[in-house]
């Protein structure tokens, strides 16, 4: 797929992965509509980028919020949609806030969900178009203890999205669906998660990068960084208990603050 001079809307435009999208895709001359509930960093964005931005701030835990942001891009033919927007908490699932866990059940699965499918209706119809869903290499591992509930959100984001890729396939539709599953990336999420930072994580710049290369490549799960794909594969070989433990191990010692 060609990137050049599209209509891109973002979601999570204010920081981290989201931020370096609206670069990357500003750079190819793309027009963004960037969300957020940041106003003031999505307008400092705008700003910073040399293509035309709209900023529509919005809390994507609302459904009602949710459903504004397709009602006021309705007849704007987004190309490209990105949802970037999620968020993760770390700690052990009984010293997790029940409110909280279901306000990130409401961003990072209901809020993709119902951007996906109002968009998803409309590209096909156009027989055009590409969304990106981005996932997370904790939604291609069984469990994620200590990290527990944001594990099953993504493993929901990257099935939803694998599954509705082979849909489109069957129905010979030129839409491109893909699920982006970075490992630890170095962005403002471990401390909205309420931990340490990541020991080994990549940049956001480069995380982008790489996806944007896959997705031009058609690629359906875009997973960057060589040793996230070689844990990846060699995590096949482990009983999913062993692997459980292993991933539990690492995510406690960040809920610790270690
Ligand atoms: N960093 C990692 O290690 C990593 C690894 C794999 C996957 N991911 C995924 O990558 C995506 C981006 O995360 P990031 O690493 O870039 O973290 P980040 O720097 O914390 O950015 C998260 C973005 O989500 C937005 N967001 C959160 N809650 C929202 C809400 N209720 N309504 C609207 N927007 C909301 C934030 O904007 P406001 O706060 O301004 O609303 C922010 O723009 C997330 O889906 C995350 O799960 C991250």
């Amino acid at each position: 797929m060609a990137f050049n001079n599209k209509m891109v809307l973002i979601t999570g435009a204010s920081s981290g992965i989201g931020t370096e999208f609206a670069r990357a895709f500003s750079k190819k001359g793309c027009k963004l509509i960037l969300v957020a509930r940041r106003a003031d960093r999505l307008h400092a964005l705008a700003a910073e980028l040399g293509t035309p931005c709209e900023v529509l701030p919005a809390d994507l835990s609302e459904e009602k919020e949710v459903l504004r942001i397709a009602e006021l891009t309705k007849d704007q033919k987004v190309d490209i949609l990105i949802n970037c927007a999620g968020f993760g908490l770390l700690g052990a699932e009984t010293a997790v806030d029940l409110a909280e866990e279901l306000n990130m059940i409401d961003v990072n699965i209901r809020a993709v969900h119902i951007l996906t499918k109002i968009f998803l209706e409309q590209m096909i119809a156009r027989n055009s178009g590409a969304i990106l869903n981005v996932a997370s290499s904790a939604g291609l591992l069984p469990a994620g203890p200590y990290l527990n509930t944001y594990y099953a959100t993504k493993a929901y984001v990257a099935s939803f999205t694998q599954g509705l890729a082979a849909e489109l396939e069957d129905m010979r539709r030129n839409v491109y669906v893909a699920a982006l599953c970075p490992g630890p990336v170095n962005t403002e999420f471990t401390a909205v998660a309420r931990g340490s930072q990541w020991d080994n994580g990549i940049s956001a710049e480069k995380c982008v990068s790489y996806a944007m290369k896959q997705m031009e490549k058609g690629k359906r799960v875009i997973v960057p960084g060589f040793t996230v794909r070689a844990g990846l594969f060699f995590s096949r070989f482990l009983s999913k208990k062993a692997l459980a433990r292993f991933v539990g191990r690492f995510q406690k010692k960040k809920a610790e603050g270690r």
